[in-house]
């Protein structure tokens, strides 16, 4: 059982909670390699889950609905363009309208920060935060957890440099400051422009340079410059620069230790922050991070509706049969 029925932020979720989860989503991960039939479970038939996406994305979107089909819940997509939000319905009406169509679970992906608790003061059922502007990412720091314990086994004593674009990063917002609570420790690096005002709530350390982030590290996390999140401001002189500057090539990996890993939870922008000979290498988990989502985010819906007090915990259709 997890401490919570909802997922907002990182901070919702005791380390009792991550173990929970992260344990349920290596079951998942290793019947999602095996055969069809082993790959699809009925724990969840009867619930209904509405993706709600009104940014873009490709995997995140996928992978939840996977997760949820996997599971047997009828899984409904509703994109911010195909929404009555562009007809100008608040936020809190959407929320009012799923509600009333006995939704249980709404995932809601949206550019402001905030948004998943409107959603979670007007519905009876779960929300989930896909990724709330700068704010929060929980799911993609789950799947980041699940691939580095994965890889290691472990995750105290782990060294993580966060390279790139932090200051603008969700991903980061949910990471950094669970990788400490697990006694990881965490460099950022980037241009100043790109960089948090106040590192020490996110609990890391910062490097004047790539390299001096990369010594000594154990996981390299490259994020991409978010230019949607920049406005009109001009923060960077060229793309070549950044690339030459902050990206991790061929040259950067040689100095790393053979064991260290690499990863970018995507979309990646190949020849910018990671060449395409680095993103392909062996070192790196990009992939595995992809194939963790799925598993990490059918432990989460799975152990989030069963902490429903106003719903049974057993699938409707047993009810009725019982
Ligand atoms: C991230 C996001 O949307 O916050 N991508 C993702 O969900 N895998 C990172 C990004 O957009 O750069």
């Amino acid at each position: 059982m997890l401490s919570t029925r909802h997922l907002m932020s990182m901070d919702d979720l005791t380390l009792e909670d991550i173990a929970t989860i992260l344990d349920r989503a290596d079951t998942h991960r290793e019947l999602n390699a095996t055969s069809a039939a082993a790959k699809k479970h009925g724990s969840l038939r009867g619930y209904t889950i509405v993706n709600l996406f009104l940014e873009p994305s490709t995997r995140t979107r996928t992978s939840f609905e996977i997760a949820g089909k996997r599971l047997g819940a009828d899984v409904i997509n509703i994109s911010g363009s195909a929404s009555s939000i562009v007809k100008g319905e608040s936020l809190v009406d959407t929320a009012l309208t799923l509600d009333a169509m006995d939704t249980d679970m709404v995932v809601v992906r949206a550019r402001a920060a905030g948004t998943p608790q409107v959603m979670r003061r007007n519905i009876r059922g779960s929300v989930v935060n896909a990724g709330d502007g700068k704010h929060e990412h929980p799911t993609q720091a789950l799947l980041d957890l699940h691939t580095m314990r994965t890889s290691f086994g472990h995750i105290e004593g782990l060294r993580v440099a966060i390279v790139g674009d932090i200051a603008h990063s969700r991903v980061v917002g949910s990471l950094a400051r669970v990788l400490n609570r697990m006694g990881a420790s965490v460099v950022v690096a980037g241009p100043p422009a790109f960089m948090p005002a106040r590192p020490d709530v996110l609990g890391v350390e910062v490097a004047r340079s790539i390299d001096e982030a990369l010594a000594g590290a154990d996981v390299v996390y490259l994020l991409r410059i978010q230019l949607e999140r920049l406005g009109s401001l001009q923060l960077l002189p060229s793309l070549r620069e950044y690339a030459r500057f902050w990206g991790m090539d061929e040259r950067r990996v040689a100095s790393l230790a053979p064991h260290t890993i690499l990863m970018h939870p995507g979309p990646m922008n190949r020849g910018v922050e990671v060449t395409s000979e680095v993103a392909d290498a062996v070192a790196s988990r990009i992939n595995d991070q992809v194939n963790s989502g799925v598993a990490v985010r059918m432990a989460v819906m799975e152990l989030l509706l069963a902490n429903r007090e106003d719903l049974p915990a057993q699938p409707v259709k047993e009810l009725l049969n019982a």
